[in-house]
């Protein structure tokens, strides 16, 4: 008898998972769109059909083929892209187990385990934090897990209007001209938000921030005085542990001050870094998140949890319900047993997907060791580029100092060598600014390596973090002699003439 489809499915599946790309295999096998629907044609074409028949079994595993080659490998400790990698293994098969238990989050009559095991985790990531943690902290847990951060700060922010204005989810808004802060290293979650909760997008008022990414806490509190002489109504704080593009970390404490005086809500966006946590040598970084209102945490990001896997911490929940709940009485019946352990109401979505499963799990495999090591591995590795940066005579040279996971850095040429950004010409500027981007054309071209790149002070530089435990010195190294060796071509490409 022919194997079942979602076996060889799983089974093609489960390969990749134990036995990813690394070494000298590709990062990437490029391909452009185009080539992308010709490579399926040959298969099964990425068109959905008007009349689609069911495709031949064969054909299928042909085009799952085509799915695993032509995908970027996270997984390869050469894809150093974004502040996410290569999940931890027990976490993919973790989010399978929960995909197969089809579910939803919403209640403990849908979901005995899952309601029990989110309330475990959540109560652990809040004890991790400093939270206190109430009498009713099993039923009522400290937040609920969501579809990713920028929609974790969407949820902590309509917390915050709400303790402003109670009656706004009746009434609307009562005409007052809203607005909060984030540094102008945070992330655009912030912005994105206040258009989704219909303050407006300038309702974010960006303050500045210092050399590293963190916000100035003085630019903080003049930026409040002056949007209340604006007669605007401040109403939250959103403090960055661990910006996206330098791993830079606000003063908690210094922010939270500010807040309790001038009654806001803060918010902590540690979507990167509030996994410092962790790390008894790293955790210095958050010192004073226990003191926020709200605090969104993405284990997809240092932990290696597959996306998503999102918790929103929140200081009080009993202020969940009276933001979130509308008691819809088909599903939330007050008559039923174990009623209390429903977080459907204490939440915006209706469905919600099981992303505890997989952290538990994981969190049982690692324990508390394994989740520090995480962090302390992908400083190590952020140290080791620093030092390579430092020993390159002046031809890699940061752009910010930094001490946690992401090193930044631009190519200098020899000709601009001791560099110095503010003796820039406009013309060596533009030249700079282009190269980032033509060596990561070499680098998807080749299947090299991934590395991002970002415009810092107006010059695309190159930044360096460790989401993946198994990248080691020597991908370091590696990574830096690719840089260093396709920058030199592409400053040739760039300037013919010499
Ligand atoms: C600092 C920071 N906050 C928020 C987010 C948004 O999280 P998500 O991508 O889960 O929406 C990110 C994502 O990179 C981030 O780096």
């Amino acid at each position: 008898m022919n194997e079942r489809l979602e076996n060889r499915i799983a089974s093609a599946a489960l390969d990749y998972v134990v036995d990813p790309p690394a070494g000298q295999d590709a990062v990437i096998n490029f391909a452009s769109p185009s080539e992308l629907y010709g490579i399926f044609a040959e298969s099964v074409p990425l068109p959905i059909e008007a009349d689609q028949p069911p495709c031949d079994d064969d054909d299928l595993l042909r085009a799952v083929r085509a799915v695993i080659e032509h995908s970027v490998h996270t997984s390869h400790p050469r894809f150093i892209n974004q502040n996410f990698a290569g999940p931890d293994p027990i976490s993919v098969v973790g989010d399978w187990l929960g995909a197969a238990l089809n579910t939803t989050g919403a209640t403990f009559e849908a979901a005995p385990v899952f309601t029990l095991m989110e309330s475990a985790v959540l109560n652990k990531l809040a004890a991790v934090a400093g939270y206190p943690l109430g009498p009713d902290s099993i039923e009522l847990p400290p937040g609920l897990f969501a579809p990713g951060g920028s929609t974790g700060t969407l949820f902590a922010l309509q917390l915050a209007r709400h303790r402003h204005q109670p009656d706004i989810v009746r009434v609307g808004s009562n005409g007052d001209r809203l607005c909060l802060f984030v540094s102008d290293a945070g992330h655009y979650a912030a912005v994105k938000s206040a258009a989704l909760l219909g303050i407006g997008m300038d309702a974010v008022i960006k303050v500045a921030s210092d050399d590293e990414g963190a916000m100035a806490a003085d630019a903080l509190d003049a930026a409040i005085s002056e949007a209340r002489s604006g007669g605007r109504t401040p109403f939250a704080v959103i403090g960055t542990s661990g910006t996206t593009v330098t791993s830079a970390f606000d003063d908690l404490n210094a922010l939270a001050d500010i807040c309790e005086r001038e009654g806001l809500w803060f918010h902590v966006d540690g979507c990167y870094g509030g996994s410092a946590l962790f790390s008894p040598a790293h955790r210095h970084h958050m010192a004073g998140v226990e003191r926020s209102d709200s605090f969104v945490w993405n284990l997809h990001k240092m932990m290696g949890m597959t996306q998503q896997c999102t918790a929103l911490l929140v200081k009080d929940p009993h202020q969940l319900a009276p933001c979130f709940a509308t008691g819809a009485n088909y599903i939330f019946q007050p008559d039923k047993q174990h009623g209390e352990f429903d977080s459907g109401d204490r939440t915006f979505q209706c469905a919600r997907r099981i992303d505890s499963l997989k952290l538990w799990l994981a969190w049982k495999a690692r324990g508390d060791q394994g989740f520090a090591d995480r962090i302390d591995h992908a400083v190590r590795m952020a140290d080791h580029t620093r030092e390579r940066i430092a020993q390159s005579g002046g031809a890699l040279v940061p752009l910010v100092e930094g001490d946690f996971t992401n090193a930044v850095f631009v190519w200098v040429p020899p000709s601009l060598r001791p560099f110095s950004g503010a003796g820039l010409s406009d013309a060596d500027r533009a030249q700079l600014h282009r190269l980032p981007p033509l060596v990561k054309l070499r680098m998807q071209a080749e299947g090299t390596a991934m590395v991002g790149f970002q415009p810092i002070h107006g010059i695309n530089s190159f930044r360096f973090l460790f989401m993946n435990t198994s990248v080691t010195t020597d991908d370091v190294d590696a990574m830096v002699d690719l840089i260093i060796a396709y920058a030199e071509d592409a400053w040739v490409e760039l300037n013919p003439a010499g």
